[in-house]
């Protein structure tokens, strides 16, 4: 015992020591990234104010610097704003900084520091007020007459509030760990002096007396779920296939899994010569969806969509892929076109998708949509019957397309694990009850045993939505809708891409990629280059970043014959009139960006408006100073978690619209509103002047947190929750069934 002893006061102190390390780290870390990420904003916001301050420089208070300086403080951490020349008068200044702050005082403090005013340039202070540490970040522009600066004041006090939480929390949880490391080490000291270790060998052989039997059952369950998750633990590490195929193995006993999605993630097509290639389509559903069918195998249900489709599949409409690897069947459902027309186009697309996404598409519902939608509905839900192998399968279902689709699974397979990811956003009450047919696409939606979306904000939304318009209790606890006794767990799985990308295989290195490029496209051996690639959607915000990369050029001379956008666009949706202005307006701001500041061989964007097959993507990606995600309306935008696994040489710069779900997990981006033009320019700009290690210590974060969070552990994660709940239904089944056995031996 004084052995045990010894070794758990070593323990605690070793975990104390550890922890406090960790907090110590942690606390410097953050706070450097959270100052140089203020700092930036602050550069930006009076960058993006530049002409109104120096127009309104030398009026200074009399004229219109205190609208101009309040129009900066708009960002909820600034306390104030001021403008001080270095005389240490105050031109202007909010009312914040009134509160806080002299200019003579803030001189007189820089003058402390040796911080030197003889030219103009930036500079920043900390100083500690009694309500807590501030942050000042001063700007002088050289226009400035007479000479001086505006400086920004954030307020670092919330700073200091996080540092102590995250401190408690720690302290907390070392505790509990130095408590439990006590109470396994005295259990197990204990078990093994009194030699209940041979005891419980022996009656997990089965020779202990009758009347433990059902406790040696019980023991005998929890010794192999304990040693299957230590198992599981020695094998885990990172997510992996083999990860998320021994997750299938151990927890689902190898079920075999059925995706239905509409888009197939291999396209026949015919070509002119008479041959048949295959198309990889651009979708981000593909992109996460297509490597846990390679590691998970199993069917998945699609469209048929293309050109030789019919020509590749057996007599029961399946063909093996990915070709030449053949892990998984394709069953291929054929579409009639007016089904196609109104279920695609029309239901999905005119009506779900714009209701769906907040960008200013009005969405539109018509009845005969609506009839196609439905029936399609069926017949996928009777494909995927006609495809599982039990009467308990495990289906995914995939997307907005199909909303009715769990309900009528569960109608002909009751006791399905069923869990529904929808891809894009879930709108308000208000907006989703625009829909004539919201009632029917919740309650297809609830036949689901889990609902997944990629943000806690999507999920509460859909609560709301199902509060609002359907009959049944809402257990907020738990995050589940209960419906006829059926229960709906509603959950985050924010979405993610396969790591390492096996597309990456084989393609030059970042700088060869750069270097090609640039030739390919006529482009100096020098030229900056920034990339988007989408779909040519509505949603992705495509014209308001070709609008930022003019303004870029306009406030930035510099970059002028040397910073060129180059633009993929896939083609999408093109029988759609929306889609077709949008292709018209796109092709129309790229010319007038090129006119206006075209030189020579020199072209600021290039626009490649065709379908990309991925390693083309990935060599543009790879040869990019910068890649910007503008989408004014995103689920979670895989664009951005590729890009980031494009760059495994730890440069360049993504710049990332706040509306994605992205920009939750990818914090060290840039992240900017892209209806906000200067904005968006600026950080643009930033991002081509970036120094290099800034770059590469950003890119590293990124990279360790997508190599993390992948699409293996998105996958296990659902997987993991349908096997709980499974043997939850399981064990309250067979429940049910003895307390009806009981009820038929009561007189
Ligand atoms: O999540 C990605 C996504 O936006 C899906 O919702 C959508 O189905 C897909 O990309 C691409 O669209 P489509 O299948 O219509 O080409």
């Amino acid at each position: 015992m004084g052995r045990a002893v010894r070794f758990v006061v070593a323990l605690t102190l070793g975990l104390g020591l550890l922890t406090w390390i960790g907090h110590l780290t942690l606390t410097h870390t953050t706070r450097r990234w959270f100052e140089r990420d203020i700092e930036l904003r602050a550069r930006l916001a009076v960058a993006s104010a530049r002409r109104s301050l120096v127009r309104h420089w030398a009026a200074g208070e009399e004229g219109g610097l205190p609208d101009v300086l309040a129009d900066i403080t708009r960002d909820e951490r600034v306390m104030g704003t001021a403008a001080c020349d270095l005389d240490g008068h105050l031109r202007a200044a909010t009312p914040g900084f009134r509160d806080a702050f002299t200019c003579p005082r803030i001189l007189s403090r820089l003058a402390a520091q040796g911080v030197a005013l003889d030219a103009p340039a930036d500079w920043s202070l900390t100083v500690d007020l009694r309500g807590g540490p501030v942050h000042l970040y001063g700007v002088e522009l050289p226009e400035f007459s007479p000479r001086g600066f505006v400086v920004v004041v954030h307020d670092l006090s919330f700073l200091s509030r996080r540092e102590a939480t995250t401190r408690n929390q720690l302290l907390l949880a070392f505790f509990v760990l130095a408590l439990a490391a006590a109470g396994i080490t005295v259990v197990a000291a204990r078990l093994a002096w009194r030699g209940w270790q041979d005891d419980l060998r022996r009656a997990l052989r089965g020779d202990g007396s009758r009347q433990f039997q059902p406790l040696v059952r019980d023991v005998r369950e929890l010794v192999a779920r304990l040693s299957q998750e230590r198992d599981a633990d020695a094998r885990g590490g990172e997510w992996s296939p083999e990860r998320l195929r021994g997750v299938l193995t151990q927890h689902l006993h190898g079920e075999r899994v059925v995706i239905v999605a509409n888009r197939e993630p291999y396209i026949h097509e015919k070509t002119p010569e008479g041959g048949v290639r295959v198309v990889h389509p651009a979708s981000g559903l593909v992109t996460a969806i297509e490597p846990v069918m390679r590691a998970c195998s199993g069917v998945w249900v699609a469209h048929g969509s293309g050109s030789a489709d019919r020509e590749t599949v057996d007599a029961r409409d399946r063909v093996k892929v990915p070709p030449g690897e053949e892990s998984y069947v394709l069953r291929r459902v054929w579409l009639t076109e007016t089904e196609e027309a109104g279920y695609y186009y029309g239901f999905s697309n005119e009506g779900l998708w714009p209701l769906c996404h907040v960008a200013d598409t009005r969405p539109e519902f018509r009845d005969e949509d609506w009839e196609q939608y439905r029936k399609v509905n069926q017949r996928f839900a009777d494909a995927v019957c006609d495809e599982v192998d039990s009467d308990d399968p495990i289906v995914l279902v995939q997307d907005y397309h199909f909303a009715l689709a769990p309900a009528m699974i569960r109608a002909r397979l009751p006791r399905a694990t069923i869990i529904t990811f929808w891809h894009i956003p879930w709108p308000n009450p208000e907006r989703f009850g625009i829909c004539p047919w919201r009632e029917e696409l919740i309650e297809g939606l609830l036949g689901s045993s889990i609902m997944g979306f990629h943000t806690q904000q999507h999920c509460n939304n859909f609560l709301d939505a199902v509060d609002a318009f359907v009959e049944s209790r809402i257990d907020r606890e738990h995050n589940a809708v209960v419906q006829r006794s059926r229960r709906t767990l509603v959950r985050p799985y924010p979405i993610s891409i396969e790591w390492p990308v096996h597309w990456l295989d084989g393609l030059p290195s970042p700088a060869q990629c750069a270097a090609d490029v640039r030739r390919e496209l006529g482009l100096a051996p020098d030229a900056l280059l920034g990339v988007g690639i989408d779909r040519l959607d509505y949603t992705k915000g495509i014209e308001e970043r070709l609008a930022a990369v003019d303004m870029a050029l306009e406030r930035h001379p510099e970059l002028r014959g040397r910073y060129t956008f180059i633009q993929l666009a896939a083609p999408s949706r093109t029988r759609i009139p929306r889609y077709q202005e949008l292709n018209d307006r796109v092709e129309a701001l790229a010319r007038k960006v090129n006119e206006r500041w075209s030189e020579g061989a020199y072209r600021p964007v290039v626009l490649l408006r065709s379908h990309h097959e991925p390693p083309a993507v990935f060599r543009y990606f790879r040869a990019a100073n910068l890649c910007y995600v503008s989408s004014l309306h995103d689920g979670m935008n895989l664009v951005a978690k590729e890009f980031v696994a494009a760059r495994n040489d730890e440069r360049g710069v993504l710049v990332l619209s706040q509306f994605t779900g992205a920009a939750r997990e990818l914090t060290e981006a840039l992240v900017v509103n892209p209806y906000d033009l200067s904005e968006a320019s600026e950080a643009m700009a930033a991002a081509l002047r970036m120094p290099e290690a800034e770059q590469a210590e950003r890119m590293r974060a990124m990279r360790s947190l997508v190599a993390h969070f992948n699409v293996y552990r998105w996958a296990g994660r659902m997987l993991v929750d349908a096997a709980q709940l499974r043997s939850r239904e399981r064990l309250s089944g067979r429940l049910t069934r003895v307390g009806t056995r009981a009820k038929e031996l009561l007189p």
